[in-house]
């Protein structure tokens, strides 16, 4: 059996990637950080074919974040430019894999062109069954968050909820992707411990994999590592280890 065969017992439902790493990756060899950014970009289309080939439903990208404006401006641009191309690139191998794109985040703070060829390729890539992509783009947790509350108080204004009726689930519809499944596992790369404002509320339950491995040298070989290590966890969501044992 080949190590791709070696599919792990249990595949999450949604996995979430903080793909960092980029700009050390492109220091160490002493080239710009752009360099790091297309090395990554490899990486990203490496691990969206291993998760097709995973039987993962849905995988998330974070690729910019709500803080990363703070970036140089030369360096925000270059990434703007390297998401418009990539997804005039992609389109046609992802519409042939059966990959649905969504993209999460602030879109209105994205040039105009990228606006409009994210609209076209969602749209192009309704029909896609085997792994919905989901790329964080001028994301943030906190952000996702406030437009879930606002959301509620505006149903609460328009008189349709009572504000002690708002829940988990009434704010659940105003997050950034009601109707896919919470997050099973959220991979860092790069070596740091840290979330950095990544999907909050619907990682609530999620199980953590840190890596040392700087993105652009991440590898479908290292993702499966992380694949059949959280394959090996026990997910108790609250409840004692021996209920969990009981009830499997
Ligand atoms: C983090 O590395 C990476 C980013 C902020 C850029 C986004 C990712 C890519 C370009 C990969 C391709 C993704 C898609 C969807 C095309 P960093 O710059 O923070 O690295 P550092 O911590 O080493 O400086």
């Amino acid at each position: 059996m080949s190590s791709q065969d070696a599919r792990p017992a249990v595949v999450p439902r949604h996995v979430a990637i903080v793909m960092d790493g980029n700009g050390r990756w492109a220091r160490q060899r002493g080239k710009p950080r752009q360099a790091g950014h297309q090395a990554g970009t490899k990486t990203a289309r490496a691990i969206v074919e291993e998760s097709v080939r995973q039987g993962v439903g849905v995988l998330t990208l974070f690729a910019f974040s709500s803080e990363n404006w703070r970036r140089p401006e030369q360096e925000t641009s270059f990434l703007m430019d390297l998401f418009l191309r990539a997804l005039a690139q992609e389109e046609k191998r992802l519409a042939e894999e059966g990959v649905a794109l969504r993209i999460i985040g602030d879109r209105n703070l994205l040039p105009p062109k990228l606006r409009d060829r994210i609209e076209h390729t969602e749209s192009h890539l309704d029909g896609g069954h085997r792994l919905v992509l989901q790329v964080a783009l001028s994301y943030g947790g906190r952000w996702d968050i406030t437009q879930a509350a606002r959301h509620a108080a505006q149903r609460v204004a328009a008189g349709e909820l009572a504000p002690d009726e708002i829940d988990e689930g009434c704010l659940a519809e105003g997050l950034s992707f009601p109707n896919l499944p919470d997050v099973d596992l959220l991979i860092r790369t790069g070596g740091e411990l840290r979330l950095s404002n990544f999907i909050l509320w619907q990682a609530a339950y999620a199980e953590l994999y840190f890596s040392p491995v700087l993105w652009p040298d991440f590898s479908a070989e290292r993702y499966r590592e992380a694949l059949a290590d959280y394959a090996g966890r026990q997910r108790r969501f609250g409840r004692t280890g021996e209920q969990v044992e009981r009830s499997a």
